[in-house]
C-alpha cells in the first residue's frame, strides 16, 4: 500500500474510533486512546485498556505503568519507546480501571485488528492476560505463557507481563528477571530483522 493510502486509511480509522459507541465505555470516557508511534514500525505493543492518565491525555501508557514500560524497553532492551507503536485492546477507559468484559473486548477487537493489518508489523508484544488471550485464544495464564513466542496470523508474538503487575510485585526478583529475559528476547528478534 502507498504511504499516502495508509495515512488516509489510518485517519479514517481514528475518526471511526473517536465516534464509536459500540459498547458502554463510550459513556464514561473523556478521550479515546487510539495509540501512538510510527505507523511503519516493525513492532506493535498491545496493552489492556487506558487508565486515568491515559483517558485524560488520550495517550497510551503515560501513567506509572507506562513509565515502567518505557524503562523496560529502553534500559532493558535498548529499544527507544518512540520506535514502537503502542496501543491497547480496549480504546476507552473502563470505570475505576475494572477489567473489560467480553462484550467490550469483542466490540473493540475490530480496531486493533485494523491497526495491525495497516501497520503489518513483524513483531507483536502483548502485555498481560487480556491482550494475550484476545490475540492467541490461549487458555494459559500469563505466568506460564510469557516469554514463549506465539503467532498472530503468521506474525511473531511475544507475551510479556503487564507493567502494572510488575508494580504490584515490586521486589519480586523472579518476575523482574523474567521480564529482563523477555525484553532481551524481543531485542534479539528485532535485531534479526535487519
Ligand atoms: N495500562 C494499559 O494496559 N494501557 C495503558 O495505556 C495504560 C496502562
Ligand atoms: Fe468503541 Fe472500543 Fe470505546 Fe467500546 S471501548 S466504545 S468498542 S472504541
Amino acid at each position: 500500500m502507498m504511504i499516502t493510502d495508509i495515512n488516509s486509511a489510518w485517519e479514517e480509522l481514528r475518526k471511526r474510533v473517536e465516534a464509536c459507541t459500540k459498547c458502554g465505555l463510550c459513556q464514561t470516557r473523556n478521550n479515546i486512546v487510539f495509540g501512538e508511534g510510527p505507523v511503519n514500525s516493525k513492532c506493535v505493543i498491545i496493552g489492556e485498556a487506558p487508565g486515568e492518565e491515559e483517558d485524560m491525555s488520550g495517550r497510551p501508557f503515560v501513567g506509572k505503568a507506562g513509565q515502567l514500560l518505557t524503562k523496560i524497553l529502553e534500559n532493558g532492551g535498548g529499544i527507544p519507546r518512540a520506535s514502537v507503536y503502542i496501543t491497547n485492546t480496549i480504546k476507552c477507559r473502563p470505570p475505576n480501571n475494572r477489567n473489560p468484559n467480553t462484550d467490550e473486548t469483542d466490540a473493540c477487537r475490530e480496531y486493533w485488528e485494523a491497526q495491525l493489518l495497516l501497520i503489518q508489523p513483524s513483531i507483536i508484544v502483548t502485555m498481560g492476560n487480556i491482550p494475550t488471550k484476545a490475540l492467541t485464544n490461549t487458555q494459559r495464564g500469563i505466568t506460564t505463557i510469557r516469554g514463549v513466542w506465539q503467532k498472530w496470523r503468521g506474525i511473531d508474538l511475544l507475551p510479556m507481563y503487564h507493567p502494572s503487575y510488575l508494580l504490584r510485585r515490586e521486589g519480586d526478583l523472579t518476575v523482574r528477571k523474567q521480564t529482563w529475559d523477555d525484553v532481551k528476547s524481543l531485542k534479539a528478534k528485532l535485531a534479526a530483522l535487519k
